[in-house]
């Protein structure tokens, strides 16, 4: 099985458009030791190097299939190597990539649970839109961890565990979460018998996906925010990370202290980083923290293999 990461950033990018925090500014001008980053999403392909699910529909898609050709192998007059789209939330930067593939010439196969699937139909109705161009063949995904396959992505099992976190600001529920609005996949190799966790929205740890963390080989968490009031202190919102479903890195019961408790030889990766993040700094000594704990950076084109 390989993991391929088409988008490492949270909602925004790096650099964001309108933002002129340390780490844009220093990236737009060339003086950050660091890279550019498209949008949350990541690719998981099986026996089968031919077929990809994707995993989460980034605003930046057209932007990431340019980068990864493997997605667009060009056999036939139209084509594509994705067979599937699984979605971990309702997020608009995770599934408003959806609308950049209406010109498929079948529907698209979109995997999301009952919340997310409300929202897309509600709040953001996205799926109603579709049906208008190519539409959406939409599987229904459990939160309640049960195994299931993607067609075409053999030698792959997947699993899906309620988190806590937030549904999108346009969910009739923003304040009042469900069980299933986000999810953390995991996602398993059948010939190894290893797994992946991937969950780019954690805002708490909680038992199963904890559980699932513990026995992984690789973790791909929530890298959003370093500290809880990091977009507060540089007077960019009144939000605190936890306020808005994100567990932060540092500090009492934060991610780092999480994942230093993961067993020995466990991959530990950061991935959905929000630009004002200071680990985006090569040279910052939130970076030199994560290094000394052996915690990885996501970062765009980065492919694991299990
Ligand atoms: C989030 O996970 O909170 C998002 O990145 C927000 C967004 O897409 O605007
Ligand atoms: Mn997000
Ligand atoms: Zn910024």
């Amino acid at each position: 099985m390989k993991i391929r990461v088409l988008g490492s950033a949270a909602g925004g990018g790096f650099p964001q458009w309108n933002c002129n925090c340390r780490n844009c500014a220093g990236v737009r001008a060339g003086t950050l030791r660091t890279r550019s980053r498209t949008q949350s999403s990541i690719a998981v392909s099986g026996r089968d190097v031919t077929q990809w699910a994707l995993v989460n529909a980034s605003p930046d898609i057209l932007a990431q299939l340019k980068a990864n050709p493997v997605l667009q192998p060009g056999r036939t007059p139209r084509d594509t190597a994705i067979a599937a789209v699984v979605l971990v939330d309702a997020q608009i930067d995770h599934s408003t990539g959806l609308f950049m593939l209406r010109e498929s010439n079948r529907p698209l196969q979109v995997w999301c649970t009952d919340g997310a699937h409300a929202d897309l139909t509600g709040g953001n109705p996205i799926f109603r839109v579709l049906s208008h161009y190519c539409g959406v063949e939409r599987r229904e995904l459990k939160a309640d961890g049960s195994r299931f396959t993607i067609d075409g992505i053999e030698g792959v099992s997947w699993r899906a565990l309620a988190v806590a976190s937030k549904p999108a600001p346009f969910s009739p529920h923003r304040d009042a979460p469900q069980p299933g609005d986000n999810v953390a996949l995991v996602i398993g190799d059948s010939v190894s018998g290893g797994h992946a966790v991937y969950a780019p929205g954690l805002g708490a740890m909680e038992a199963p996906v904890w559980r699932a963390m513990q026995s992984a080989a690789i973790v791909l968490v929530d890298g959003t925010f370093w500290s809880d009031d990091e977009m507060i202190a540089m007077g960019l919102s009144k939000k605190r990370a936890r306020d808005i479903g994100h567990l932060p890195q540092s500090g009492a019961g934060g991610m780092l202290e999480w994942l230093d408790r993961l067993p020995i030889g466990t991959r530990r990766i950061l991935i959905h980083v929000n630009n004002t993040n200071p680990i985006l700094d090569e040279d910052s000594a939130e970076r030199a923290e994560l290094t000394r704990r052996g915690i990885e950076v996501a970062w765009d084109g980065m492919e694991l293999l299990l």
